[in-house]
């Protein structure tokens, strides 16, 4: 564990919401970062990574792959990469922790190197698809030995060299999108995927942004991703933008306690990943962009958020692509507002860190709210702006997202909300509560 966080917290109302904050370094940007300057020839410089457990995760494997990644002082990341086609052969199992991000993509990275690679992980992680990987990563020629159900722990062999393939995305992943192209990266001539439902953009754009030779265009059947294979990449410069997945956990905050205007600096806001705003604003809510600019091949923006009354909506299914990490908070929001909010179209949330439709469903009946789930999503029945009765203990199942978004849920309930477990916030948001304890100060 990367910082001390508390095993069980309770967390209860301490009223309005107010300041400024920073927001953790983007997660997704923050894997790609490493990963791809790692593949780079040179030195590359990273501000502003993520420092939670995932991320680290990510420059540990590198590491064990060959680059150099090294932090200074300063909190500047530094990596010496080795070339495409360079990594090594690790010498241990890569223990990729929570993180499903660093093993599909890092599993993408070598199906083309000629390496033998086991990857091991925590319980959660080990309960997660890997199929969805596996399929067109072997197409590609790698070699996986996979647990029963094609789960972690798993051996992958590398092929070397790997087949370029055409792949229709079967899911709207982008961590299955981005090992494919990570593969393609090593393979000689161009490896295409097929994406009907756009998922977030980041390797697309950070590969082209390193020197690779990737094209998208859009078809009929959707967009299609061609990358070069064999190819080059040059070292970077990056400044990682703020991660909207964490800055969803106060947009929710702000919206539901009555008095609350914060400022959230440096938000990413490309459009692969605003689905949550979207839908908040459809409810009522009251955020505020400013000052929007680009921060190192990405729009960033700062939001400005105050308390509004929220009403229910069906959350349209086409979002979800767009907000799929932030599904637990917005039935949080859904919790407080007017009326009964439908979320449907959202299946693929049962298996994240946690089935998140599942355990949220458990975790807001426990705490007096009315739920039917359905197998693709949740109905709930608002307060119309009056706390929640809380006052239960919440299992957060090794879910980051479970645990923050719960103890959102605990600013807006009648008797504190208690997180059995709350250190795997240090996942992806290892300030979550201190930054919790800035915006609004606990009462007792
Ligand atoms: C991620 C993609 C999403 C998301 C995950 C990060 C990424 O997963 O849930 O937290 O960085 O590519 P899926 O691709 O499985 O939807």
């Amino acid at each position: 564990m990367i910082a001390s966080l508390p095993h069980g917290i309770a967390i209860g109302p301490r009223g309005a919401l107010r300041g400024t904050l920073a927001l953790p370094g983007d997660k997704s940007i923050s894997h790609r970062a490493l990963m791809f300057a790692g593949l780079a020839i040179g030195h590359s410089r990273i501000h502003g990574l993520l420092e939670g457990e995932d991320v680290l995760a990510t420059a540990a494997a590198m590491r064990a792959l060959g680059a150099r990644v090294e932090c200074d002082a300063g909190g500047v990341w530094h990596v010496d990469g080795v070339g495409v086609g360079g990594l090594l052969q690790p010498e241990r199992a890569l223990d990729m922790g929570n993180s499903g991000t660093s093993t599909r993509l890092l599993m993408g990275l070598l199906a083309s190197h000629r390496v033998t690679a086991t990857f091991i992980g925590d319980p959660s992680l080990s309960a997660r698809p890997m199929g969805r990987v596996i399929d067109p990563l072997s197409r590609m020629g790698a070699d996986i030995t996979a647990s029963p159900g094609g789960r972690l722990p798993l051996m992958l062999r590398g092929a070397l060299p790997a087949v370029p393939i055409e792949y229709r995305l079967p899911v709207a992943s982008a961590q299955v999108k981005s090992a494919v192209l990570l593969a393609g990266l090593n393979t000689p001539g161009i490896t295409r995927i097929v994406e009907p439902v756009p998922t977030r953009d980041h390797s697309e754009r950070m590969l082209a942004g390193f020197g690779a030779h990737l094209t998208v265009d859009e078809s009929m059947d959707g967009r299609i991703i061609s990358i070069h294979g064999e190819a080059e990449l040059t070292p970077q410069s990056i400044t990682v933008p703020g991660d909207p997945s964490s800055a969803a956990f106060w947009l929710v905050a702000a919206s539901i306690v009555p008095g609350s205007e914060i400022t959230i600096a440096n938000a990413c806001m490309n459009p692969t990943r605003t689905g949550l705003i979207t839908a908040l604003r459809m409810m009522g809510a009251d955020i505020a962009e400013t000052n929007r600019r680009d921060m190192g091949g990405e729009q960033v923006a700062d939001l400005v958020v105050r308390h509004a009354p929220l009403k229910a909506i069906e959350v349209p299914p086409e979002l979800a692509p767009n907000m799929i990490d932030e599904y637990p908070v917005l039935f949080v929001a859904a919790a407080m507002a007017d009326g009964v909010t439908v979320a449907r179209g959202a299946e693929e949330l049962r298996v994240k860190e946690s089935d998140r439709i599942a355990v949220m469903a458990a975790a807001l009946r426990a705490c007096g709210v009315l739920i039917a789930e359905h197998p693709d999503g949740l109905s709930i029945t608002g307060s119309g702006g009056d706390p929640i009765a809380g006052g239960a203990t919440i299992a957060s199942k090794l879910d980051h997202r479970i645990a923050m978004s719960m103890a959102v849920a605990g600013l807006s309930a009648r008797a504190p909300v208690t997180i059995d477990d709350a250190r795997p916030v240090a996942t992806s948001y290892p300030g979550f509560f201190a930054t919790l304890d800035a915006l609004a100060p606990s009462l007792d």
